[in-house]
Parts: C-alpha cells; sequence; structure tokens
C-alpha cells in the first residue's frame, strides 16, 4: 500500500491571526483544541488552501491577510500585505513542498502556487500531489439550504476524483456568461449564440457526465456499507438537468443540450439568465433506512449522512486514486456522542489518511488515543498538547 499521503510540515506568514507559525507534524491525525476564537478553524483553513479554489470559508483573499496589532507594535513595522502558505508533504508523487500566498491588494485576484519551487501554471496542479475534502458547520444547512451550495459540495466531490472538473466548469461559466451577455445586449447574432452554445453543449454535458459519473459511484459505494455503519446511509442522486438523457450517448445528450438552448434564447433573454443547464441541477439525498428527505430529517440526522457522504468518498478517491485525501473535520466531535466518536476515529484510521480535527474540549479526542497528535491553540500559537495525567 501507498504511503499515507500527509503534512509533514507546516509554515503560516500573515495568515488570520496567525503572525508566524510553524508546525511540525507526523502522518498522524491532527487535532487542534483551543476556545472559541483561538485559531482552530484557520489553521484548517490554510490547510484547505493547499487545493484549488478559495478555501473552505470561500472568503475573499483579502480576508485572509493578518490585520490587528502587530506582534512587535515599537517596531514601527508596515502593516501586512500578504499571506503566505507553505507545506512540506508526504504526497500523491512523493515528497513535495507546496507555497501559495498572495501579496496583497488582490482582492479579486488569483493566488500564486508553487510546487517544489517552481510557479504551477493553474492551481489544478495541486491535485497531483493531494486531494482535501471538508466538513465545516457552515455546511449543517446544506440538505435545507439552496441547489448551489449542494452543487458546490458536489462539485468538489467530482473534483477530488477527476481534477479537469474544475477547468471544464469555469469555462462552462465562462462561455454561459458570454452568452446571457449578447441575449441582454439584444444582439443576437446567430453565429456567435451557436458558437457559444456549442461549447456550453460541450462542457456542460462533460460536467454532468462526470458528476453522474461520481454519484453513481458514491452511490453504490454507500450502499455496500448500508445497515453496517453507525452513520446512516445516504441515497444520493441528481436532478434537474438532462435527466431522461442520462443514458444517451455524449453526443445525443450534447445536441439535446444545444437544442434547448436554442430554443430557449428569447425566454433567456427576458429572464436575464441562462434558465437549463447543469448550472441548475442539484444534488439530492436521502435517509435510506427512512425514505426520507434528508432535508425533513432531524439535525443530527443530517450531520451523521453527511459525514456519511464524505467518508464514503474518501473511500471512493482512495479507491480511485490509490492514496486517501485529507480530510479537515470542523468540531466535528461536538456533534457525535461517546461511540459515535470512536466509530468516526476507527473509520479515519480504516482509510489511512490524514485527518485534521478541531474541539474546544481535549477529552472528546480521548479514544483517538495514541492515533493521533494533539495541539492546543491560543492567540495565534500553537503547541503540543503535555497530557497531565500521563506526566
Ligand atoms: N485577517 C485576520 N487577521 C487577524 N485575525 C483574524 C483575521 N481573520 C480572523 N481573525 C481572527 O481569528 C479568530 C477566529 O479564529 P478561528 O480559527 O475561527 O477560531 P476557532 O479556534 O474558534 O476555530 C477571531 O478571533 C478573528 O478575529
Ligand atoms: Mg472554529
Amino acid at each position: 500500500m501507498a504511503a499515507r499521503v500527509h503534512i509533514e510540515k507546516l509554515k503560516l506568514t500573515g495568515f488570520r491571526n496567525y503572525a508566524n507559525l510553524s508546525l511540525t507534524l507526523d502522518e498522524r491525525h491532527v487535532v487542534l483544541t483551543g476556545d472559541n476564537g483561538a485559531g482552530k478553524t484557520n489553521l484548517m483553513e490554510a490547510v484547505s488552501l493547499l487545493t484549488p479554489g478559495r478555501g473552505m470559508r470561500r472568503a475573499p483573499y483579502g480576508d485572509l491577510i493578518r490585520s490587528g496589532p502587530r506582534p512587535d507594535p515599537g517596531a514601527g513595522t508596515e502593516p501586512a500585505t500578504g499571506f503566505s502558505i507553505f507545506a512540506s508533504l508526504e504526497g500523491m508523487a512523493g515528497a513535495t513542498d507546496i507555497g501559495t500566498g498572495v501579496d496583497g491588494g488582490e482582492e479579486g485576484g488569483s493566488r500564486r502556487v508553487r510546487i517544489n519551487g517552481a510557479p504551477a501554471r493553474t492551481t489544478d496542479e495541486l491535485l497531483d500531489h493531494l486531494r482535501l475534502l471538508w466538513l465545516t458547520p457552515a455546511m449543517d444547512g446544506l440538505f435545507t439550504g439552496s441547489a448551489g451550495d449542494r452543487r458546490r459540495f458536489l462539485d468538489r466531490l467530482v473534483l477530488s476524483v477527476d481534477p479537469a472538473h474544475g477547468g471544464r466548469a469555469l469555462n462552462y461559466e465562462r462561455a454561459m456568461r458570454s452568452r446571457n451577455r449578447l441575449l441582454s445586449e439584444g444582439r443576437a447574432d446567430p453565429a456567435w449564440l451557436d458558437g457559444l452554445e456549442a461549447q456550453m453543449a460541450e462542457l456542460g454535458v462533460a460536467m454532468a457526465m462526470a458528476r453522474n459519473e461520481v454519484v453513481s459511484l458514491l452511490s453504490d459505494l454507500i450502499e455496500s456499507h448500508a445497515g453496517h455503519s453507525v452513520f446512516p446511509a445516504a441515497t444520493v442522486r441528481l436532478e434537474g438537468f438532462l435527466e431522461d438523457e442520462a443514458l444517451a450517448s455524449a453526443s445525443d445528450m450534447e445536441a439535446a443540450f444545444a437544442q434547448m438552448l436554442e430554443s430557449g434564447r428569447r425566454r433567456d433573454a427576458a429572464a436575464g439568465r441562462t434558465l437549463s443547464g447543469p448550472h441548475r441541477s442539484d444534488l439530492i439525498v436521502h435517509h435510506r433506512a427512512k425514505a426520507m428527505p434528508a432535508a425533513l430529517s432531524s439535525t443530527g440526522e443530517q450531520k451523521a449522512l453527511l459525514i456519511g457522504i464524505v467518508l464514503g468518498h474518501a473511500q471512493l478517491v482512495r479507491a480511485m486514486t490509490g492514496h486517501a485525501p485529507i480530510l479537515l473535520l470542523d468540531e466535528i466531535a461536538a456533534h457525535l456522542d461517546e461511540g459515535r466518536r470512536a466509530a468516526l476515529f476507527d473509520l479515519i484510521e480504516a482509510l489511512d489518511c490524514q485527518a485534521f480535527m478541531t474541539g474546544t474540549d481535549v477529552s472528546m479526542f480521548a479514544s483517538l488515543g495514541s492515533r493521533g497528535q494533539i495541539f492546543l491553540v491560543a492567540d495565534g500559537q500553537v503547541t503540543p498538547h503535555v497530557d497531565a495525567a500521563a506526566g
């Protein structure tokens, strides 16, 4: 079996409440404990920027730049204008150094990524080295919230097994924006629109097929565990785009979607947006044993369903790439009783991943035992937790 993908060193400069942090880790799970506001989630957010996108809070980069009091007020230093994150990891392609950050004034811009010292062409190259999945308290409302949030969640799952998915989605959005603009300006040059719609059809169908593939694999995997896990099995399916054509060939689906776009021009022009396409599909989740929509399940059941989906997907990533993803499980322990917590720790250990977990109280991680390395986070400082009882 391949070595466990894990972060060995993490250095943050000017990131959120961290002026300077240098953390050395081994391959075990990383537990971050500390009071509210200490910087536990900030540290995980930094790790989440080792994958394409804006990280697990989707914050503008300007928000990530450290503000507030300087470490040495007497030094008269300038306020920070950027942040940097550096990680050494045992990655999917062996030992790798990743650096990322922004220099400031780049709120809407992109962040720089260097891999083993060389600039990456796109952030997608990060996916050659590690895959990441996260579960945060902000995702608690996923099933009751907007379809857009569920699509984004799904697209993250797809991206972690299919690195080309992000680029396809981006190019699809770009073509769609151009089409919307042309329609809104009333410059309905048919040849131009045909071209954009052909692009949308090709990219959109590729996106939909990639999503379908992942949903179907994930669904089979969850099904194979149903009934044996403390986390309830979910049924997952996609809705809202070319469902009836889902079994047709790609070219038939492209033709159907292109046709749909062409005949919808007038309607879309009036609406000011494109009303049908994969950008409107939704991930429909049910509690399998109860045959109940996830949105109608209890808060605790929803959390447990989500944990089941993420762990199932992590297994899928491992089966497809040979390496388990790094998991970021923010405030995970708070929602689970002792038995479920122990089961979760056993599951992540069996996955052979490095999981980062946070909690206010170290006692929540007792059943993790020596499978974890425990740190205390306070005021942007991270120190190994010393177990008083063991001393
Ligand atoms: N850009 C920033 N500069 C300095 N501090 C920040 C910045 N962004 C957030 N913070 C601080 O980080 C703290 C929150 O840290 P967080 O990691 O969410 O805490 P927790 O340990 O509860 O997860 C807050 O006190 C907030 O004021
Ligand atoms: Mg937090």
